[in-house]
């Protein structure tokens, strides 16, 4: 059994137009502010093995650090090549002064 939601931070830790790398259960997760909402996604590119969260986030676009693919992290789009494909979204919640995320590991469960 695993808990459905995990504290990964508090809402503080993360200002308005950043990100950062959280890990839940082993899974590398990217939590970004974007306009006032959290919003998760996963960290590694689905081109190659880079963490997004150390390239570049401008509005609701990362950029990932290594050739330059393109992310919506709101819906986990692919919008730039070589990337082809979406980053998997998470559920977040906001409780109190803290960021929940869905447990990738009780999806699959
Ligand atoms: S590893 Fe991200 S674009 Fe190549």
């Amino acid at each position: 059994m695993h808990d459905a939601y995990i504290k990964v931070a508090r809402t503080d830790d993360i200002q308005p137009g950043k990100m950062k790398r959280v890990e839940i259960a082993g899974c590398p997760v990217l939590v970004a502010q974007v306009n006032g909402d959290y919003y998760a996604v996963a960290d590694t590119c689905t081109h190659e093995d880079a963490s997004l969260s150390t390239g570049s986030l401008k509005g609701e676009l990362v950029k990932c650090p290594l050739h330059g693919s393109r992310f919506n992290v709101i819906t986990g789009e692919v919008l730039e090549e070589p990337a082809e494909e979406n980053l998997k979204t998470y559920a977040l919640r906001i409780d109190g002064d803290y960021i929940f995320v869905e447990n990738p590991n009780a999806r699959q469960s």
